[in-house]
């Protein structure tokens, strides 16, 4: 995610700037910029890569006195990462970062260009620098010109603009993406993404709301909502980086379980229209041929690789085949070219699913990678990729990663069976509608988490977990299992409920805990009857389910959506929160689990 900041003041300009995207750059980058506007001069930057490639080409150059910068670390969406895409975007004599995406960019674009504006960049964001010069241009002021810019863009944005139409102020604007401006107690001002990059300079800050825009010049803060100049609500800055980063949750996992909201929206920008999936630059002729899918993966990954392998089989009707990394690679695997191959990998460095993708490349089939780092050796190998776009994942357990491929494989099986023709206009239509209900169903309700907080006093013993589901459901209770041994270092088993009888019952009795995932809108009827058996072996039932279920011992209700996808976004936060919790009451580190690590580079 791209990370932004800001500073108005007298200090050097250069090292605030370069400060602060460090302490962005754990949204993830590919590449950075910043622009210095002194005096009548503005000076500009950008590098690829880390960094040290941006300090490094920053190295002579010193901007004490008055003036004003800002900083931008990009991480790809629209364009390559090269230095050309990356931020500040120019026009004649101002200057724009940008995060999110303008969804209108290509309209826009095409008026600009009519008017006889040429653009450098493959990017969205670079309409916005023409736009405001455009309203300069037609005679307006620069507020009224960036106010109207504003006012023409869809989409989300956090905007840092500078122009030496007024070498006074920075304006900015933000809709659903974070911005945060502050002041400190020398009149100086400071502009970012999240509050890490704030601490030690800003004492007081402003989280802007949605909608809302306007200019801040040497100590003074001017925000506007509808052309109606605001009462800015200022609030102390905590001093903690590390509780800065965490953003006020106890583990990273924790807050990542949170964002997941957040960033599926990430996942979902400018890919989807109203009757149509829109995979990047990926050009539809790639999926020609095709008549088979087969995806490779590990853990987790592996999950999402399982679940979606449901959908491009019932969606596509596409014959789809998944293998675990690790094992596909000494098979000696019979390999079609109608095969499309596709990897999915958090990392895009797990040695087995690179090694997987090489076997596939070597044998001539097409690959595509669904990652969530670009520039990763998986993504630089692939034919084509779909970036997941969640963000930097810190906790170990992994959970945003998850829930964002799984959106991207769903958008990917939706494209497939609208290009294979195996999908009606009304289907894709009302599964599109669907798709966009998906943040606001990632939304944590508090209630429920309050609950499995107070339930999970009952679960940290006992010899081992069942977590059971059918269809969809199935993959999703092995990623139960999967986060809940990781962290809390319990045995666990994720298992399709129908297979029960067919062994694990000779387990049951009370010590057994039995994660049961009833959702109304997937076999409801055929898993509760498989819960019945258990329960009448004496399992101990924790039930997930829109539908009253007598003979559970614990059971969290949730709310009954009335598509099986939506149902399996609220179960898998629920059962990512029940791992958190139970792995807090036994102490256990969540974010750093005993023997495992991030990213897996070894066989
Ligand atoms: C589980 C987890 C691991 C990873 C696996 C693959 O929470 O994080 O199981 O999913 O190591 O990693 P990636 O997705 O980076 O290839």
């Amino acid at each position: 995610m791209c990370g932004i900041v800001g500073y108005i003041g007298e200090k050097e300009k250069k090292k605030i700037i370069l400060k602060g995207l460090k302490e962005l750059e754990y949204r993830g980058y590919d590449s950075a910029g910043m622009a210095i506007l002194k005096g009548n001069d503005i000076t500009h930057f950008k590098a690829v890569g880390k960094l040290k490639n941006l300090e490094e080409k920053t190295k002579n150059f010193t901007s004490e006195g008055f003036g004003l910068a800002i900083g931008h670390t990009r991480w790809a969406t629209h364009g390559k990462p090269n230095e050309i895409n990356a931020h500040p975007h120019l026009g004649e004599y101002s200057y724009v970062i940008h995060n999110g995406i303008i969804e209108n960019h290509q309209e826009l674009k095409n008026e600009l260009q009519e008017k006889g504006f040429s653009f450098l960049s493959q990017t969205d964001s670079e309409v916005i620098v023409h736009l405001f010069e455009m309203f300069i241009k037609e005679g307006f002021g620069a507020f009224e010109a960036f106010e109207k810019t504003v006012k023409k863009l869809q989409g989300a944005y956090a905007i840092l603009l500078i122009s030496k139409v007024d070498k006074e102020k920075i304006f900015f604007a933000k809709n659903l993406v974070p911005l945060i401006v502050g002041k400190s107690s020398e009149n100086e001002i400071f502009f970012s993404s999240s509050d890490a990059p704030l601490i030690g300079y800003a004492q007081d800050v402003v989280y802007l709301h949605d909608k809302t825009y306007g200019y801040a010049q040497k100590g003074e803060i001017n925000i506007y909502e509808n052309s109606v100049l605001q009462k800015p609500k200022f609030k102390k800055l905590s001093i903690s980086k590390l509780s800065a980063q965490k953003e006020g949750f106890r583990f990273f996992m924790e807050k990542e379980i949170y964002e997941q909201s957040a960033v599926a929206s990430e996942t979902l920008m400018g890919r989807v229209q109203k009757n149509r999936v829109i995979l990047d630059d990926i050009d539809d002729s790639f999926f020609n041929e095709i008549n088979e899918i087969k995806i490779c993966a590990c853990g987790t990954s592996y999950h999402a690789a399982l679940a979606s392998s449901y959908l491009f089989e019932r969606v596509s009707k596409i014959k789809c085949s998944v293998e675990i990394a690790s094992e596909f690679r000494y098979k000696e695997p019979l390999l079609k070219n109608d095969t499309l191959f596709i990897v999915i990998s958090q990392s895009g460095e797990t040695a087995d699913t690179l090694q997987a993708l090489k076997m596939a490349k070597k044998a001539g089939l097409k690959t595509l990678a669904v990652c969530n780092v670009d520039n990763s050796s998986i993504v630089r190998i692939s034919d084509e990729i779909l970036l997941t776009r969640a963000g930097i994942e810190k906790g170990v357990a992994s959970t945003k990663a998850f829930t964002t491929q799984f959106i991207v494989l769903w958008m990917l099986a939706l494209k497939l069976g609208e290009l294979k023709g195996n999908l009606g206009q009304n289907i894709v239509e009302s599964e599109i509608e669907t798709l966009l209900k998906v943040p606001a169903v990632l939304k944590v309700d508090e209630k429920i988490h309050e609950k499995i907080r107070r339930l999970s006093k009952r679960y940290l013993h006992g010899h081992g977990f069942f977590f059971i589901g059918r269809d969809l459901f199935f993959p999703l209770a092995l990623e139960g299992a999967l986060k809940l041994k990781e962290i809390s270092y319990l045995h666990a088993e994720g298992y399709p409920a129908g297979e029960m009888k067919h062994g694990p019952i000779a387990l049951a009795d009370s010590e057994l805990f039995t994660v049961a995932l009833m959702p109304k809108t997937m076999l409801y009827d055929k898993v509760k009857s498989n819960v019945e058996e258990l329960s009448a072996r004496d399992a101990t039932i924790l039930a997930l389910s829109p539908l009253e279920f007598d003979i559970a011992d614990d059971f969290i209700k949730t709310k009954g959506y009335d598509h099986p996808m939506l149902e399996f976004f609220e179960m898998s936060v629920i059962v990512q929160l029940l791992a958190l919790e139970i792995s807090v009451r036994l102490g256990n580190d969540v974010d750093m689990p005993r023997n495992l690590a991030k990213s897996v580079t070894v066989e």
